[in-house]
């Protein structure tokens, strides 16, 4: 499948890796024979249009340069140029979440699907903000979008909902599904840290980001909600339709309160008749509350009941395997 992949940090270098260690695999049982044309970072672009070594794409980028200096290609183009100008069947879109304005994610899908190149995307910024439209949009260009990596990392939330609950229906959904203000709330309740302190470590760590507002303001959260609650209940909800409140506020003394009483604190993303994120006490041995960077998610169907699906919620090898799965049925299901 000819591939132009945009995005060559952990997502990006993870999923050329798994490219690599399936190969096999991809080809005996599924008839995928990846092949990366064009690849793009921040600071520049490689094409060759009889595919790029992956062994090259992942040396340059551990040595943390530019897969522009991979002397292939027209080194002055652009990765929309990329997209609009090679032949290829597929986006893989691993760059950055943008929960402003979507970019630069939202204007390569708009030119995968104006060409007519189905999508992986593992950047949940233009979803959050216009789900439906994307959707219908990808729908009306006879373009499939695949999307998996964007909510529970390699953990299987949105094919479990899709998927194993296809002949239920799905009422409501409460979900742990940020790992930083998880592992966060986990110190601060295991160890007695401070908010502060449980934060230094989770940048120390490399769970946090430098700028940790879109984890622990709960933006992240609440952007995998919004794709879960337009996929799984129908619900055409966008970013500013939710109820907002990250974990910042929580003292020690919140904390060691809903100890006493044989309870937690996590940050809970919930979707019924509302969709909100919200810090919530819950029993500390309530199946959801896992510890660390784990997510859980409760979905709550009307035959089914109470199902819960439990694990990481990010990684790169983890999050590159959901884009593998986005593959495998992208090469099922072929309209081409
Ligand atoms: N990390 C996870 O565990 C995880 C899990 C699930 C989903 N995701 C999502 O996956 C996406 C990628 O995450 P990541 O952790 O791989 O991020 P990352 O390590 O920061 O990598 C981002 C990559 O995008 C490139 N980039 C930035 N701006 C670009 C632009 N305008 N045009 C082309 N390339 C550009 C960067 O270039 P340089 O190499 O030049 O800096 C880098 O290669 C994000 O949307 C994230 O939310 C991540």
């Amino acid at each position: 499948m000819r591939t132009i992949l945009i995005g060559l940090g952990t997502i990006g270098q993870s999923y050329c890796q798994l490219l690599e260690n399936r190969k096999e695999d991809l080809l005996t049982n599924y008839g995928i024979d990846s092949k990366i044309v064009a690849v793009a970072d921040s600071k520049g672009v490689a094409i060759d249009e009889k595919g790029i070594n992956i062994s090259d794409i992942l040396s340059v980028k551990k040595n943390n340069k530019s897969v522009s200096e991979l002397s292939i290609g027209d080194k002055s183009k652009t990765s929309i140029d990329l997209i609009e100008e090679i032949d290829a069947e597929l986006l893989v879109d691993a760059t950055p979440t943008n929960i402003q304005d979507g970019e630069p994610s939202a204007s390569l899908l708009e030119s995968a699907m104006k060409t007519k190149k189905n999508i992986i995307t593992a950047n949940k910024g233009p979803l959050a903000l216009a789900f439906s439209s994307i959707v219908e949009k990808a729908d009306y260009n006879n373009v499939i979008l695949k999307y998996s990596a964007t909510v529970g990392g390699g953990t299987p939330v949105l094919e479990f909902g899709r998927k194993c609950l296809e002949a239920d229906k799905i009422l409501e959904m409460h979900a742990i599904l940020n790992g930083t203000t998880n592992y966060i709330l986990t110190e601060m309740d295991d160890r007695g840290l401070s908010f502060q302190d449980a934060l230094k470590e989770a940048q120390e760590l490399g769970y946090a980001e430098t700028d940790p507002t879109l984890d622990v303001d709960g933006f992240d959260a609440a952007a995998k909600l919004v794709i879960m609650g337009n996929l799984l209940l129908g619900k055409e909800l966008v970013l500013n339709d939710l109820k907002i409140d990250g974990i910042r506020d929580i003292t020690q003394k919140d904390i060691t309160k809903a100890k006493d009483n044989g309870n937690t604190i996590k940050l809970i993303a919930s979707v019924n008749n509302m969709a909100k994120v919200e810090p919530v006490v819950i029993p500390k041995d309530d199946p959801m509350s896992v510890a660390g960077a784990l997510c859980s998610v409760k979905f709550v169907s009307e035959f089914a009941g109470e199902e819960i699906i439990i694990g990481k919620g990010a990684g790169g090898m983890e999050t590159a395997s959901a884009m593998i799965r986005d593959l495998v049925e992208i090469k099922q299901n072929m309209r081409v």
